[in-house]
């Protein structure tokens, strides 16, 4: 199909996308700004543009290092800027039964459309929030990881993965620099941290920092 025609496409998509959810995804007084709605269009943009459904070689390591620290069983697991349905899928596959994902955009019953800096759950609804590859999409960090601790039951688990010493670009918004700096973000609500690595560049991939907390 001519280029044109599929830019054409995805933003009608867009637009299409912005007037069915848009109580959800403007429901507070800070997302009436323009500037928060021009934030969530750019992040949009980038993710209809972006469509790659394949589970990734570092999701499964991280969830399976997460199930070699703690013990999934009837756990009840949110994952935050999942785009489509790999992370859940692959929960299922440890043997969680209750998963949900977040995400702007969903095309899956399972994936909520829902922002990350508002999330509509109540206070200690999951046992792990997991968010790989979002937190450095937000666009006020700290309001995003009160969040991720408000709907995280105490003793609960937080896992973040996210890019760092990359050229910061007008989606991909936060370097934390490395997991040291995630947990100092976490500090007022971090019992101890079960693991956590600064991965370095692979074949020329972004390196990541990635942590797994319990959270007071
Ligand atoms: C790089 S993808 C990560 C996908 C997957 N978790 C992974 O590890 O590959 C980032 C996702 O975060 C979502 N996102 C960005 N800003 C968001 C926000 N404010 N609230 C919820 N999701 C957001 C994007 O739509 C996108 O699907």
């Amino acid at each position: 199909m001519k280029r044109w025609l599929i830019k054409k496409l995805k933003s009608v998509k867009l637009w299409r996308h912005i007037r069915r959810h848009k109580a959800k995804l403007y429901s507070s007084s800070l997302v009436s700004s323009e500037a928060y709605g021009e934030y969530l269009k750019m992040q949009l943009q980038r993710s209809l543009r972006k469509n790659d459904l394949r589970l990734k070689p570092r999701t499964i390591q991280l969830i399976d290092k997460l199930a070699e620290v703690v013990s999934l069983q009837q756990t009840k697991v949110l994952c935050m800027g999942c785009r489509n349905r790999a992370e859940l899928d692959y929960f299922h596959h440890k043997g969680v039964a209750d998963v949900v994902g977040i995400d702007l955009f969903s095309e899956d019953p399972d994936i909520l459309v829902m922002d990350m800096h508002y999330l509509q759950f109540p206070d200690n609804t999951f046992d792990v929030v997991y968010s790989s590859h979002s937190l450095e999409h937000a666009c006020d960090p700290r309001q995003v990881i009160n969040e991720m601790a408000r709907v995280c039951r105490s003793g609960g688990v937080v896992v973040v993965e996210v890019p760092i010493n990359y050229e910061v670009t007008s989606t991909d918004l936060v370097d934390f620099g490395g997991y040291q700096n995630i947990h100092k973000e976490f500090v007022f609500c971090l019992k101890e941290t079960l693991w956590s690595e600064n991965l370095p560049s692979q074949n020329n991939s972004t390196e990541v920092a990635r942590t797994i907390m319990r959270l007071v």
